[in-house]
C-alpha cells in the first residue's frame, strides 16, 4: 500500500513519517463523532486506507470497534495472567468478514461493477450480501451444498443475494467462481481481493489502541483460507513501520485437524510448499483444503515467530463450550484458537506472564445447531468420545447444560434447582 506522503522504508530523516501521537489522538477523537465514516471502526483509520477516490462514498454498516474481553476462567485454566478475546463476531453481520467487506465492496461500487460475487463457507457471503444490499448492488453467492451453518445461509437470502448451493465443497465453489469472473462482469470479493485484506488489517489497530498502544505478546487466529492472519500481520507491520507501536506480536495460526494443509506444510515442508487436502471438520467456516493465501500467512508466521498448531474435533467442542461458559460465546471455527492455546501452553511455548489475544472470528448464533448438539451430547460420535482422556470426559460432563423438558409445575422446576445446587 502506498501512503500519500509517508516514507515507510526508513529513508530520509524521519520527517516524512506521520506524527504518531497526533494520529492516535485523531483516531480516538473520531469515536466521539456522529459522522458515518468516523463511526466505522474501519474508516476511522482511513489514513491507512488510501484507496478510495471519495472516502465519503464508502459503504459502511458501522463495522469494527469490536470489544476486547478478558477471559479470566480460560486464563486460569491454562495458567496465564492476561488472556483476552478480540470478538470480531460483534460486527454487524456477526463475523470478522465485515471489516474487509466494507473496504472491498466500496471499491467495487466506485468502479461501477453491477455485480459482486464470492465463494464462501458462509460468513463471507453473509457479509457481502449485506454490504451489497446497502450499496444497491447485486450479489452472487456460491456456497457448498450442506456444511454451511444455517445462520449464515439465512443471512445471505435475507439480504437478497442470488444464493447458489453447488454440489461440491468450498474449494469446488472457488474453481467455478474463477471461471465466472472470466466470463461475466462480476467483481470478485473473495479474500484474494487485496482491499479485503486492507479492511481486515484494522482490528490490529484496534487491538493496539485498546491495549494503550502496547502490542500484545501473542495473537492466535483460526486458519481457513488463510487471509486473516496475513491481514493482521500487515496491520501490525504497518503500525510498527509508522512508529505507532514499538514491536510486532507473535501471530500463530490454528487449524482444525481435518482441514490442516497449512499445519502439514509448516511442519513437513517448512512452509515451502502446500499440498491441498480433502477438508472435513464441523467447524464449517474453516473447512478449506486448498487455501488461497497460504504464502502470505507463512510470511506472517516467519516474520513474527508464530506457531502453527492443529486441534481435534473434540478439542474444538470443549474449547467452544469453555468460552461460552464465560458469557462470550463464538462459533466453532473461532474456538480453535483457545484449543490451540491450550496445546501451546502445554508445550511450554506460551509463558505465564505473556499477554495473549484470541481472535474470535464469528458469533455464537451463526451455528446454534452445533451448540445445541454439544449440550445434548449428540455432537461427537461414539468413536470420538471414546478417544477423550479422563480430564476431557470430566470437562464434557461439567460443561453440558442441555435444555430440559419438564412438567409445567413449580415442583418439577425446583427439583432440578435442588439437583443442580447439590452438585
Ligand atoms: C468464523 C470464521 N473463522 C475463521 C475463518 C478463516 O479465516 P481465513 O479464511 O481468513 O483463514 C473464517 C473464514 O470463512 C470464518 O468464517
Amino acid at each position: 500500500m502506498i501512503y500519500p506522503s509517508w516514507a515507510l522504508d526508513g529513508e530520509g530523516d524521519g520527517s516524512q513519517r506521520p506524527n504518531a501521537p497526533a494520529l492516535r489522538a485523531l483516531w480516538a477523537e473520531r469515536r466521539l463523532s456522529n459522522a458515518l465514516l468516523d463511526q466505522s471502526g474501519v474508516w476511522r483509520f482511513r489514513e491507512l486506507l488510501p484507496f478510495l477516490d471519495t472516502p465519503e462514498h464508502a459503504v459502511t454498516l458501522r463495522e469494527g470497534n469490536t470489544p476486547l474481553y478478558a477471559l479470566p476462567q480460560c486464563a486460569q485454566r491454562v495458567g496465564l495472567e492476561k488472556l483476552y478475546a478480540k470478538h470480531q463476531g460483534m460486527n454487524p453481520t456477526g463475523s470478522f468478514k465485515d471489516t474487509g467487506m466494507t473496504a472491498a465492496l466500496s471499491v467495487a461500487r466506485e468502479k461501477n461493477f453491477p455485480w459482486v460475487a464470492c465463494a464462501s463457507t458462509g460468513n463471507t457471503s453473509a457479509a457481502m450480501a449485506a454490504y451489497a444490499a446497502r450499496a444497491g448492488m447485486r450479489a452472487l453467492v456460491l456456497i457448498p451444498d450442506g456444511k454451511v451453518a444455517w445462520g449464515k445461509l439465512a443471512q445471505s437470502v435475507d439480504y437478497g443475494a442470488l444464493t447458489c448451493q453447488l454440489k461440491t465443497d468450498f474449494d469446488g465453489c472457488v474453481r467455478v467462481l474463477a471461471e465466472i469472473v472470466e466470463r461475466a462482469p462480476v467483481y470478485l470479493l473473495n479474500s484474494v481481493n487485496p482491499y479485503r485484506l486492507e479492511g481486515q488489517k484494522t482490528p490490529a489497530l484496534e487491538m493496539a489502541e485498546q491495549m494503550g498502544w502496547q502490542v500484545p505478546d501473542h495473537i492466535l487466529v483460526p486458519g481457513g483460507n488463510l487471509a486473516n492472519g496475513a491481514a493482521l500481520g500487515k496491520g501490525f507491520r504497518e503500525m510498527h513501520a509508522l512508529g505507532l507501536t514499538d514491536r510486532l506480536p507473535r501471530i500463530s495460526v490454528i487449524q482444525a485437524q481435518g482441514a490442516n494443509p497449512l499445519y502439514t506444510s509448516w511442519h513437513e515442508y517448512k512452509g515451502e510448499r502446500l499440498e491441498a487436502v480433502q477438508a472435513n471438520t464441523r467447524a464449517t467456516a474453516i473447512r478449506i483444503g486448498n487455501p488461497a493465501s497460504w504464502k502470505k500467512t507463512v510470511h506472517t508466521l516467519r516474520e513474527t515467530g508464530g506457531f502453527c498448531e492443529q486441534v481435534s474435533e473434540q478439542e474444538i467442542a470443549i474449547a467452544k463450550a469453555e468460552i461460552g461458559a464465560e458469557g462470550i460465546g463464538c462459533e466453532p471455527a473461532s474456538a480453535v484458537t483457545y484449543a490451540g492455546l491450550k496445546k501451546l501452553c502445554a508445550q511450554g511455548k506460551v509463558h505465564r506472564e505473556e499477554s495473549v489475544v484470541l481472535v474470535l472470528t464469528g458469533h455464537t448464533l451463526k451455528d446454534p445447531e452445533y451448540t445445541i448438539d454439544f449440550h445434548r451430547g449428540t455432537l461427537l460420535t461414539e468413536a470420538e468420545t471414546a478417544k477423550l482422556n479422563a480430564s476431557e470426559k470430566e470437562s464434557l460432563r461439567k460443561l453440558a447444560k442441555p435444555p430440559m423438558l419438564l412438567e409445567p409445575t413449580s415442583d418439577a422446576v425446583l427439583r432440578q434447582l435442588e439437583a443442580v445446587g447439590s452438585k
